[in-house]
């Protein structure tokens, strides 16, 4: 495609081309170590346990029937690997993989341009796909149901349908947000996997190898220390792992240490991010709600407004870890912040705790 809008790419990029001058179409999506870091076959991808499982079958019943896979669904916050897990559907089942943001699909014509330059077998992702619109939204039913799309020719009384047929092909959706896909649109999805934040020693697992894939050296209990302050959140680990290499060299190369879990906490605190693994945005979040709205219950787009921030940033990328951590109730009045808050930012909790939504 010359449209800028969608990238394809043969599913296999070789791991030992780590120092190669040009980057790989697809390197446009992400960060450039993303690339690089991405399993490639599901039994390299770590955690994940029950959407890796069921994926498994899956591929392996249709490979089996030398079918396609069926389309799709992969909800969760951002950044533990959706794309990745396509990355990997497109591999596992020997088709190539194109890439297409949600947001930038804004005519349906942008969609039959990609549909009809597929070949059998390939996967078609769409990321942040709750973002399309109707219109989009119903050119792919038919594209996923019968493998076939109606275009319109001609005008007025010359105006002439024709169907176009496609090759059989799996698209595979990413959504933050699946409740607000419509429920005949998630319907069309015979598969539907949900990524959940990992757990210590899944982040630790894979800062292991991306440590070991990027040649950065580290203690177990340096890999700890970023583990433990990185969300659950892969994406956000290989870029604390980044940026704490960039720390610890310097501090090496001046004589300042450098070495032992200790440093690393002080890399992670010098970007930052607090012991828990809360990032600026999170901590001004609950400030807010804490100081500003007496600890709620606060609405989302009142906290967005005073955090000068989109609202989909804060229900897509900050609030899900929050609420998983129990810093945060949300409740149909709105957001409540927990006592949990008031300790860890060292902030004095009101008189009466507002967790409890009955008492207020
Ligand atoms: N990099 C990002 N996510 C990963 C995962 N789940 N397993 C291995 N490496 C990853």
């Amino acid at each position: 495609m010359t449209n800028g809008k969608i990238t394809k790419e043969k599913a296999k990029l070789p791991l030992e081309d780590l120092n190669r001058e040009e980057a790989p179409e697809a390197s446009r999506v992400g960060a450039p170590s993303e690339n690089v870091l991405r399993p490639r076959k599901l039994q390299d991808y770590i955690g994940q346990a029950a959407a890796k499982g069921k994926l498994t079958v899956f591929m392996e019943a249709a490979r089996g029937r030398g079918e396609t896979l069926d389309h799709v669904l992969l909800s969760g916050p951002p950044g533990l690997g959706k794309t990745t897990l396509a990355h990997i559907v497109a591999e596992e089942m020997g088709g190539r993989l194109h890439l297409a943001p949600g947001p930038s699909l804004e005519k349906s014509v942008d969609l039959l341009a990609i549909l009809t330059n597929l070949q059998p077998g390939d996967v078609l992702f769409i990321d942040e796909i709750h973002r399309l619109g109707r219109a989009i939204e119903e050119t792919l039913y038919p594209a996923m149901e019968d493998f076939q799309i109606q275009l319109v020719l001609g005008k007025e009384v010359g105006a002439q349908a024709v169907t176009v047929p496609l090759p059989r092909f799996t698209l595979v959706g990413a959504t933050t947000q699946s409740g607000r896909l419509q429920a005949p649109f998630r319907d069309r999805f015979g598969i539907s996997l949900n990524l959940d934040f990992y757990d210590l020693g899944e982040m630790k697992a894979i800062l292991r190898r991306s440590a070991k894939l990027l040649g950065i050296s580290l203690e177990e209990e340096q890999i700890e220390a970023v583990a433990s302050r990185s969300r659950g959140t892969p994406r956000i680990a290989n870029r604390l792992l980044a940026r704490v290499r960039d720390v610890l060299e310097v501090k090496r190369s001046r004589g300042a240490g450098g070495v032992g879990a200790q440093a690393v906490h002080e890399a992670l605190d010098f970007l930052d991010i607090d012991k828990v693994g809360l990032q600026p945005l999170d901590r001004r979040y609950l400030q807010i709600l804490c100081e500003n709205f007496r600890g709620g219950p606060a609405g989302v787009e009142a906290l967005a407004a005073s955090l000068s921030e989109d609202r989909s940033t804060l229900e897509e990328t900050v609030e899900p870890y929050l609420l998983k951590e129990g810093f945060l109730l949300r409740t149909p009045k709105g957001r409540i912040a927990t006592d949990k808050v008031y300790s860890h930012l060292g902030l004095r909790a009101p008189e009466a705790t507002r967790e409890d939504p009955l008492l207020f």
